[in-house]
């Protein structure tokens, strides 16, 4: 099982963008995705167009059974919404005893339907990241080519280090994910060179980069995913590298696309399961 969280502090570094990728190139492995938005911005629902009758807000405080608030989006994959409610929702949480665990505790009984969860949260230091945090324990956290972004890196890597000590739970930066990476600025050597050196400070190996791609905005326009407008697209091969290597690190067998046979055999089991 894998459960990871899409984090970095600083808004606009393309971290719907990579939920919503890797989310889906997991997915196309074989593996049984779902992909969670706890973002107020509701981001994924306005990307993939999605409106579904039951929201995260939904899930968490009115205890909604999960199948009754997932989209099916594509093959292995279903996203739970998040929407202006999710506000509310954190507003609550807040008064709960054991607060950062409330994700936890929510989708505990539902973790076997699943080999993996990717959630994505908002710019900010919130209560949401905290429970996405201690929910997920892996946190990757994409960096545009930006000096902003880089902190907004070295921000997340001390909330991980703050929470994990404060609730006692294990949470780690699993990688550093280079988006949005043009070579032909001068500022883009700049800023991997301190990418680099924030991996090397803190252990975090740095993923394969994600190149600019007009091909992302062209599908987010479109409210399609990437693999089905364009699956020759630059940067779907760029995620796809960053899957297999994430996958490594996380020290995940490496499963291959599954052929018409496994998807077969996948759909027999979910249907007699
Ligand atoms: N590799 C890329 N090439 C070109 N454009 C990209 C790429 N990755 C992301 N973008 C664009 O950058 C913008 C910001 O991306 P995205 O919404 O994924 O960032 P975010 O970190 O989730 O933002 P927020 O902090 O507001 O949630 C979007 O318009 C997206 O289409
Ligand atoms: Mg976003």
């Amino acid at each position: 099982m894998i459960k990871l969280m899409i984090g970095n502090q600083k808004g606009g570094v393309g971290k719907t963008t990579t939920a919503i990728t890797i989310a889906r190139c997991l997915a196309d492995r074989g593996f049984r995705t779902l992909l969670v938005d706890s973002d107020p911005q509701g981001s994924i629902a306005v990307t993939l167009k999605l409106r579904p009758s039951n929201y995260l807000a939904d899930f968490i405080l009115n205890q909604l059974r999960l199948q009754d608030c997932v989209t099916e989006v594509a093959g292995n994959l279903n996203v739970l919404c998040g929407n202006r409610e999710t506000t509310a929702m954190e507003q609550r949480i807040f008064t709960m005893y054991g607060r950062e665990h409330v994700f936890q505790n929510a989708f505990r009984q539902y973790e076997e339907e699943y080999d993996a969860i990717v959630v994505d949260v908002a710019p900010s230091i919130s209560l949401l990241q905290a429970c996405s945090m201690v929910f997920c324990e892996n946190v990757l956290i994409p960096v545009s080519m930006d000096t902003l972004s880089v902190s907004g890196a070295g921000a997340t890597i001390f909330s991980a280090k703050t929470i994990s000590d404060s609730v006692r739970s294990p949470i780690r930066p699993v990688a550093l994910l280079p988006t949005i990476v043009n070579r032909r600025f001068g500022l883009t050597d700049v800023v991997m060179k301190m990418v680099d050196q924030l991996g090397q400070a803190y252990s975090i190996p740095v993923l394969p980069s994600i190149r600019t791609d007009q091909m992302i905005g062209k599908a987010a326009r479109a409210h399609r995913m990437l693999v089905d407008v364009d699956p020759k697209a630059k940067s779907l091969e760029d995620y796809d590298q960053a899957t297999t290597q994430l996958l490594e690190t996380l020290g995940v067998a490496i499963a291959n696309r599954p052929t018409a046979e496994t998807e077969q055999a996948h759909g027999a089991a979910t249907i007699s399961a």
